[in-house]
């Protein structure tokens, strides 16, 4: 028997936190590979976003710009909104139909950069959390932990070359260090859920952990 302790849907729901550079998208696709040829039918979507409607509210989040400013609870709340849409129209269900849902961030990222990093109140968060993810509680969450700095030095082409700004990766060292600091602090809180994986290693070696811990769950 698996672990399947927080949903009743038949499928597997896993998200990978950590910063811009810890290699996220890329050991979800060799997470989908592995899982692919073991006859699992793989969902990967990403926050915020992964509907079209959610896809427009990433846009003004991450990439908003001109003399309004976009304030800290609206941040949060749009966040939320995205979040909500994306838990109705895909991942639930993805997961009622069996599927193993591989999603780019969720809402430990809400907890560590509004929370930890941008100071909004986290019980005020976690309510919101409990509101937009319904009762779609990650089966496991695999945290890519990484020094920002390593995580910088690892995007800073792409930041050059899209020519668009990021509004977070924007934000100084300090922080990045807090979203460092408050993701490890979930982990700490709830480990069984939490995995942590030293990201700083070659995408291969992180693979091979990432399938060990997997294993338990699909
Ligand atoms: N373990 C790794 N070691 C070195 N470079 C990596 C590693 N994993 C991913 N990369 C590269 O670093 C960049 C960021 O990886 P990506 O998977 O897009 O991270 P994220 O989705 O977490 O921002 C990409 O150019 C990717 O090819
Ligand atoms: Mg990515």
């Amino acid at each position: 028997m698996k672990k399947r302790l927080r949903h009743t849907y038949p499928g597997c729901f896993i998200t990978f936190e950590g910063p811009e550079g810890a290699g996220k998208s890329t050991q979800i696709r060799m997470l989908a590979d592995y899982l692919e040829h073991r006859g699992c039918v793989c969902r990967l979507t990403r926050e915020p976003g992964g509907t079209p409607l959610a896809e427009r509210l990433r846009t003004v989040v991450k990439n908003h710009e001109g003399p309004e400013r976009l304030h800290a609870t609206t941040e949060l709340l749009l966040i939320e909104a995205a979040r909500s849409q994306h838990v109705r129209e895909v991942i639930r269900p993805a997961l009622a139909a069996g599927e193993v849902v591989l999603c780019d961030r969720f809402f430990d990222s809400t907890t560590a950069y509004q929370g930890g990093a941008r100071g909004m109140d986290s019980e005020v968060i976690g309510s919101l959390n409990e509101l937009a993810a319904a009762e779609c509680i990650p089966d496991l969450t695999i945290l890519l932990d990484v020094a920002p700095e390593a995580g910088f030095a690892r995007t800073r082409h792409r930041v050059e070359t899209r020519g668009e700004h990021d509004r977070f990766e924007e934000e100084e060292l300090d922080f990045h260090r807090r979203v460092r600091e408050t993701f490890l602090a979930i982990a700490a809180r709830e480990p069984e859920r939490v995995r942590v994986i030293d990201a700083g290693r070659s995408a291969e070696e992180v693979h091979a952990e990432v399938r060990r811990v997997v294993d338990e769950f699909v």
